[in-house]
C-alpha cells in the first residue's frame, strides 16, 4: 500500500489508462483475406466455406494499395488518437511474418503488414493498437463448435476427433507472444471473442478455452503498460459494447467507473462489404461520438480497407467530413468526459476542466434553456468560430411582454442563438464555468 491507500496495480491500472481516456477517439482496421472476398468478414461462416473454398482468398492477396502510412495519416486527421488493426480474424490469417503458421500475409504476399502498420502509427506520434482474434477456425486444433464454418457438415460432431484445445492454445501463445514481444510497445490489444453455449446443444468457446488467467498474465508480463479487453471472458481493462450506445456511464461490478469504448461500424461490416451501402452519416458519428465522451466513454470507429488494402471512397468521405469537424471540436472530445449536470433536451454535455460543451443534436429556436446554470457560467461562445453569444436568467419580476424567454424553472440560463444553425455536423456551444464549478 503506498500512501494515499492506493496499491501498485491500482496504480498501474490508472497509468496504463491515462492515455486512452484523453484520446477518446481510435479507428478500427480490419483486414484481411475477407477484404478480397467484399463481403463482410464472417463470410467463411456466413456460406460454411471450407479451407478449400476459402483457400483462393488467399492464393489471390494482393494488397498494393495497402498503405500504413495513410492509414496512420488518415486517423490524425480525424482526430483520433490510436488504431487498432486486426492482426488475426477468425479465418486465422496472420497478417505478419509468424514463425508457427505458413497462412500469413509474409506467406501469401511477401509482407508484414503488421510492422509496416506499427511503425506508421509511430511515426505519426499514434498509440498502437493490435486486434487478435482468439477464434481460429482455420487452425486444425481448434474444435468445431456452433461459430465454426463447418458446424453444418453431415459429419459436423465427428470433425472434432482429434482436435486438441491444449495444443491450439499453444498456437495461441506463441502467435501472441510473437506480437507482445517483436513489434515494440504495444499500447493496447483487443481479444475478440468469447461466447456461450448454443441452444442446439454445441459447446461455445470461453474463458477455459483460453485459459484466460494465464494468456492475460503473459500480457501483463510482456507488456505490462498495454490496455487488454474483457473479451477473454473475464474482467481486464475496459468493456467493449458493439455497434450498440450505452444509455449512462458504466458502473463496475464492484461499484466503480468502469472504463468502456464503443465499437462502431460505418455500415454494419466490419470487414469491407463492397455491396452493403448502409453507410452512416457523419453527422450520426459525431453524435455518437460526443454521446459516448458525454458518458466517460470512448469510440473506435472502424473502417474496411478494401481488396487491394486501400480505405474505400465512401469511407474517406465520412472520415475527411468527422475530421473536419473534428478540427474545429477537438476541444469538446479530447481530454474530455463526462460532466455532472443534468443537459436540455437538445443534447448532451461533455466537460474538460473549466469548459463545458453542449453538443446540439438539433438546433432550437432562438433560445436553449440549460438547468441548474444561472450564476456558473461567465462566458459563452460557439466553439466553431469563436462567437460569443448572450445568455440570460428569467427575472421572475418581470416576465410578460420581454422578447426573452419566461416560465424557465429558477436556476436555469439561457442561451441566445442565431436563427441560423451553423454549418458543422454538430454545433457545439462552449460555456465557462466560474471558478469551483
Ligand atoms: C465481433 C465480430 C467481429 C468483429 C468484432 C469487432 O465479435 O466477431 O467480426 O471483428 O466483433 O468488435
Amino acid at each position: 500500500m503506498s500512501v494515499a491507500g492506493w496499491d501498485e496495480s491500482d496504480l498501474e491500472a490508472t497509468m496504463r489508462q491515462q492515455w486512452f481516456d484523453e484520446a477518446r477517439f481510435g479507428m478500427f482496421v480490419h483486414f484481411g483475406l475477407y477484404s478480397g472476398a467484399a463481403r463482410h468478414e464472417w463470410v467463411q461462416n456466413y456460406e460454411r466455406l471450407t479451407d478449400e473454398d476459402y483457400r483462393q482468398y488467399f492464393e489471390n492477396f494482393d494488397p498494393d494499395r495497402f498503405d500504413a502510412r495513410e492509414i496512420a495519416r488518415r486517423a490524425k486527421a480525424t482526430g483520433m488518437g490510436y488504431v487498432v488493426l486486426t492482426t488475426k480474424h477468425h479465418d486465422g490469417f496472420a497478417l505478419w511474418d509468424s514463425r508457427l503458421t505458413d497462412f500469413t500475409s509474409m506467406v501469401a504476399c511477401g509482407r508484414d503488414l503488421v510492422r509496416e502498420y506499427v511503425d506508421a502509427l509511430r511515426a505519426e506520434g499514434l498509440r498502437v493498437g493490435l486486434y487478435h482474434s482468439v477464434i481460429d477456425w482455420h487452425h486444425p486444433d481448434f474444435t468445431v463448435d456452433w461459430n465454426h464454418p463447418r458446424r453444418d457438415d453431415e459429419n459436423a460432431h465427428a470433425l472434432n476427433e482429434g482436435r486438441d484445445m491444449a495444443r491450439y492454445r499453444e498456437f495461441l501463445y506463441g502467435q501472441v507472444r510473437e506480437l507482445l514481444t517483436g513489434y515494440g510497445d504495444i499500447d493496447y490489444l483487443f481479444f475478440d471473442f468469447t461466447y456461450p453455449e448454443s441452444q442446439q446443444g454445441w459447446a461455445g468457446k470461453g474463458p477455459e478455452d483460453w485459459d484466460a488467467e494465464k494468456l492475460l498474465a503473459m500480457c501483463r508480463e510482456l507488456q505490462p503498460a498495454m490496455l487488454v479487453n474483457d473479451r477473454l471472458g473475464i474482467p481486464a481493462d475496459f468493456v467493449t459494447p458493439e455497434q450498440y450506445q450505452p444509455t449512462a456511464p458504466i458502473v463496475a461490478a464492484d461499484g466503480s467507473a468502469q472504463v468502456w469504448e464503443a465499437c462502431q461500424t460505418l455500415n454494419g461490416s466490419w470487414g469491407y462489404h463492397r455491396d452493403n451501402t448502409d453507410q452512416k452519416s457523419a453527422t450520426l458519428l459525431v453524435q455518437m461520438l460526443a454521446d459516448s465522451v458525454s458518458m466517460d466513454g470512448n469510440m473506435l470507429l472502424n473502417t474496411g480497407p478494401d481488396g487491394r488494402g486501400a480505405i474505400p471512397p465512401r469511407d474517406v468521405a465520412t472520415l475527411s467530413a468527422i475530421g473536419e469537424w473534428m478540427s474545429l471540436h477537438r476541444d469538446a472530445i479530447v481530454g474530455a468526459g463526462h460532466a455532472d449536470f443534468t443537459p436540455p433536451r437538445e443534447g448532451v454535455y461533455t466537460r474538460r476542466g473549466d469548459r463545458l460543451y453542449l453538443h446540439l443534436f438539433s438546433w432550437p429556436l432562438g433560445f436553449v434553456h440549460l438547468p441548474e446554470l444561472a450564476g456558473k457560467v461567465t462566458y459563452a461562445r460557439l466553439l466553431n468560430d469563436g462567437s460569443w453569444l448572450k445568455t440570460s436568467q428569467t427575472d421572475p419580476d418581470q416576465v410578460a411582454g420581454l422578447m426573452t424567454p419566461a416560465g424557465e424553472a429558477e436556476g436555469t440560463l439561457t442561451v441566445h442563438l442565431p436563427v441560423r444553425r451553423p454549418d458543422v455536423l454538430v454545433p457545439v456551444i462552449e460555456l465557462r464555468l466560474a471558478d469551483g464549478i
